[in-house]
């Protein structure tokens, strides 16, 4: 019931299509009984069994209105036969059940055609929601949950929710009107007959819902293998140059093969599960309808309480009700299978965010001092990555960070930009809380190069705009200083021209050169390079260290290196160790010191 209301607020914008299918909903089940109830005319004319009306009935009230409805059928029977003889009456019945169906399959037509637009609709809605989620969750929220799960979600369970959990809204106002008007007019033919057929339907109820019980749990299962198989798909699709290289295919299609197989078990358990619902539902079906045949021909030919034609129609309504009964069973299973998805989709849209910004949070800040990190602990899982770290980095200069890797270098670089925050301590910015600072403003300030560029399915331009204004010196410019207009403009299409998936397109040092204007372009106050040129031959971290140059020229830096060549014109050089520093101090400092950099120094010399 909860789900179901957290996915109906997705439908609200296209309430306008739920009142119109409901008002041709509402004709549609009118018709519908009114269908069946048209063949007794037509039988009483063929079996000429209806009872002879000379005078024209008069309307008394609400009360007797079968009576007055099946007079004045039988005095239209008996004058028009009289008159024009039999096959002309039927005429005018064959004439009445066409118009009547007819009717009912456009009203029935028309209500699918107006539920469409809200069935589709609440998709868009539901996935564009989710995607905004998707963008906005912490990084930290896809290192342990698999891309691929995620990506199932917004494709499968959104699906599988329009398909399965929405189509009940096809049913929910037809089908029960349709049972309504069927039932009403099967006890004002013969409430005795009713009373049997309705002793059957508890007895199938129970029996139907008895499977559909384990269904749920099994769909959950299914869309998370499917998720499974969808990570797998990305990393191989990713990782091919390793796979190939490394003559893995085998292991990789073995692994494949073992989600496949699970996949199928499980799978296989729901299909059947869900085969059963049909053949289980004809089956009680017919059982209700050949009891029927025997009581109501007792009641035709031993009591003559019903006459042979009433009883046919009879039938007819209640194989009329048994359908929308079936298709409600059935129904039952598709809400047990959405409802699994709509799950799994809400727990992306319920997980809330640790790193919202808060209430009161300032959406401008100044930045004329400095950043400092004060007695900063942090940790991804268990063990801490930062213990009581601190460091000041004033405006305008350019602060190093060397040390072997998994010190923390990177992790110093996630926290400036609030990708996580902090355990213990604080990052301020001229004295104010980075926690208390828009998440937007504070980004706003800086720009990230990071070692393996990071370039979108997109042209040149995109890729460095990344959906902000621009001009065209804006771009040039970003270029230059990036070293890229020369390679740019060599190419056919220049800043055009499509990068390829993540850059594959473009060599390392092109990519690189990309992502540098990037960063220009943004005209940060803080720029982070996170070993910006640790990825690249020697030719292009010439120009890319030359481009990294241009753009720290007054500007406030923080550069993660490793190959200290780069780093030795830094206004600090701070030693990292497990989360602690070292050492810090400028290049000719460190050197006289003779210690741990000293020593990195003269490794990396030889
Ligand atoms: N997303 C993560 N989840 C868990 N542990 C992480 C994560 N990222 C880094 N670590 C761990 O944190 C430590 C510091 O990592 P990092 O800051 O990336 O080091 P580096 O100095 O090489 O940049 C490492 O021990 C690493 O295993
Ligand atoms: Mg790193």
């Amino acid at each position: 019931m909860e789900i179901l209301k957290k996915i109906v607020k997705f439908a609200i914008p296209y309430k306008k299509y739920a009142y119109l299918n409901i008002f041709f909903n509402v004709f549609y089940a009118l018709f519908s009984t009114l269908s069946m109830l048209s063949l007794m005319p037509m039988m009483k004319v063929l079996f000429d069994d209806s009872e002879k009306v000379l005078d024209k009935p008069v309307f008394v009230s609400m009360v007797e209105i079968t009576s007055y409805l099946e007079d004045y059928m039988n005095y239209f029977i008996t004058k028009n036969n009289d008159s024009n003889g039999a096959s002309n009456t039927l005429l005018y019945v064959v004439f009445a059940i066409i118009t009547i169906f007819l009717f009912k399959n456009i009203f029935g037509y028309l209500a699918k055609y107006y539920i469409t637009f809200l069935r589709n609709g609440v998709i868009k809605s539901l996935r564009e929601t989710l995607y905004s989620k998707i963008l906005d969750l912490p990084i930290s929220y896809y290192s342990e949950k698999k891309k691929g799960e995620t990506i199932n979600k917004v494709i499968a369970d959104v699906m599988e929710i329009q398909s399965s959990f929405l189509s009940i809204l096809e049913l929910i106002v037809r089908e029960p009107l349709t049972i309504i008007f069927t039932i009403v007019s099967m006890l004002l033919i013969s409430v005795k007959l009713t009373i049997f057929v309705f002793l059957f339907i508890p007895v199938s109820g129970f029996v139907i819902s008895a499977i559909g019980k384990r269904l749920k749990k099994d769909s959950h299962k299914a869309q998370e293998q499917q998720g499974n198989i969808l990570s797998i798909l990305e990393e191989s699709i990713g990782g091919l140059k390793i796979i190939k290289g490394y003559n893995s295919e085998n292991h990789f299609k073995s692994n494949f093969s073992k989600l496949t197989n699970s996949f199928m078990k499980t799978s296989n358990s729901i299909l059947n599960r869900q085969n059963l619902a049909s053949p289980m539902s004809e089956f009680m079906g017919i059982m209700v309808i050949t009891v029927l045949l025997w009581y109501g021909g007792n009641l035709v030919f031993v009591e003559h309480s019903i006459e042979a034609s009433t009883f046919m129609a009879y039938m007819g309504l209640a194989y009329t009700v048994l359908t929308p009964a079936k298709a409600i069973s059935k129904a039952s299973y598709s809400v047990k299978r959405g409802t699994a998805s709509a799950e799994r989709v809400l727990e992306i849209l319920d997980t809330e965010n640790p790193l919202k910004d808060k209430e009161d949070a300032l959406d401008s800040i100044s930045f004329e001092k400095e950043i400092i990190f004060k007695d900063v602990w942090f940790k991804y899982e268990e063990q801490y990555v930062l213990k009581d770290f601190n460091l000041t980095i004033p405006k305008g200069k350019m602060v190093a960070l060397v040390g072997q890797s998994g010190s923390g270098k990177s992790t110093i670089a996630n926290l400036i930009t609030r990708f996580y925050d902090v355990d213990k301590g604080e990052i301020t910015i001229d004295g104010v809380n980075i926690k208390d600072i828009t998440k937007r403003e504070l980004r706003a300030k800086m720009a990230m190069v990071t070692q393996d560029s990071i370039l979108f399915n997109d042209s040149i331009l995109s890729n460095i705009t990344v959906g902000s204004e621009h001009t065209h010196e804006s771009i040039s410019k970003a270029l230059d200083i990036a070293n890229a207009s020369e390679f740019v403009n060599k190419l056919p299409k220049g800043i055009t021209t499509n990068v390829g998936d993540s850059g594959n397109k473009l060599s390392g040092g092109q990519k690189q050169r990309i992502s540098i204007a990037r960063a220009v372009f943004k005209n940060p106050s803080i720029l982070v390079l996170d070993e910006a040129t640790s990825a690249l031959d020697t030719e292009s971290e010439k120009l890319v260290q030359d481009a990294l140059e241009n753009i720290m020229n007054n500007r406030t830096s923080i550069v993660i290196a490793h190959r200290l060549s780069t780093i030795q014109q830094a206004d600090l050089i701070v030693v990292m160790k497990n989360g602690k520093i070292e050492e810090k101090g400028s290049h000719s400092e460190l050197l006289k010191a003779k210690g741990n950099y000293y020593k990195l120094v003269n490794l990396q010399s030889l």
